[in-house]
C-alpha cells in the first residue's frame, strides 16, 4: 500500500527532470550550431576564398541555426551591438547582457553566460561570442588590413548598413541566444 502512495511523487519527479536546464542544455545547443557553422565556413573559404564564402554566412548561418533549434525544440539566434544583418541587432535584454560581457572583458575577466526568465515564463540562455579565430577577421576585421578589397565590396553590396567591421581578436562580437519555450 505504501508503495502506491509514493507513485504520484515519483511521476512528478520524472516530469521535473524532463524540463531542460538552460545552463546545461544551452551550451550544448550552441556548440552544435557553432561546429556546423565553423565547418561550413572554413570549407567554403578554403575552397573559394572569403568573398564567395559570404553566402555561407548570409544563407547557411540562419539555416543552420534553424535546423539545430528545431531539433532541440528551442529558438536560436545570434545578436550583436554592431550588426551586419539588421535582423541581428540586439534587443533590450540582449543589450543588457552584451554590456555585462563587455564590462567583464574590460576587467580581463571571462564573460559569464546568463540565464534569463521572461515575463511569459520562457527562459533564455545568452552566451558571449568573443572573436578568437583569425579566420573571422577576414570578414569582421579592419578593411584594407584584414579584409580584402573584393571581400569588402561583396559585403557592402549585400549589407549596405554593415557595422560589423573593425573588430580585433579578443573583442566581443555578439552573443548566442537560446530560448526555451515555457512549455518545455
Ligand atoms: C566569409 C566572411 C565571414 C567570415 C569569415 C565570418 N563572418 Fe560572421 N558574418 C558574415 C556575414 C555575411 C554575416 C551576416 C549573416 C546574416 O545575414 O545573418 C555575419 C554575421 C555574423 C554574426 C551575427 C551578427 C551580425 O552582425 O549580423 C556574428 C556573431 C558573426 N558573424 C561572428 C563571426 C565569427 C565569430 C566568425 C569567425 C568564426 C565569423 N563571423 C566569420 C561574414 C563572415
Amino acid at each position: 500500500m505504501k508503495r502506491l502512495l509514493l507513485m504520484p511523487f515519483i511521476s512528478l519527479a520524472a516530469f521535473a527532470q524532463t524540463k531542460p536546464d538552460p545552463a546545461l542544455e544551452g551550451p550544448k545547443i550552441i556548440a552544435e550550431a557553432f561546429v556546423k557553422l565553423s565547418g561550413a565556413l572554413g570549407e567554403a573559404i578554403a575552397k573559394s576564398g572569403p568573398a564567395s564564402a559570404l553566402s555561407v554566412c548570409s544563407e547557411k548561418a540562419p539555416q543552420i541555426a534553424k535546423e539545430v533549434a528545431t531539433a532541440h525544440g528551442v529558438t536560436l539566434r545570434r545578436a550583436t551591438h554592431k550588426p551586419r544583418n539588421p535582423k541581428n541587432a540586439a534587443d533590450d535584454v540582449e543589450k543588457t547582457a552584451l554590456e555585462a560581457f563587455m564590462a567583464a572583458l574590460a576587467k580581463k575577466e571571462p564573460p559569464k553566460p546568463q540565464v534569463i526568465t521572461s515575463a511569459d515564463g520562457s527562459r533564455a540562455f545568452l552566451a558571449p561570442i568573443v572573436l578568437g579565430n583569425p579566420l573571422c577577421l577576414q570578414c569582421h576585421g579592419t578593411p584594407g588590413k584584414d579584409i580584402a578589397p573584393e571581400t569588402l565590396a561583396a559585403i557592402e553590396k549585400l549589407y549596405p548598413d554593415d557595422q560589423a567591421t573593425g573588430f580585433k581578436l579578443g573583442d566581443l562580437r555578439g552573443l548566442w541566444r537560446v530560448t526555451f519555450p515555457n512549455s518545455k
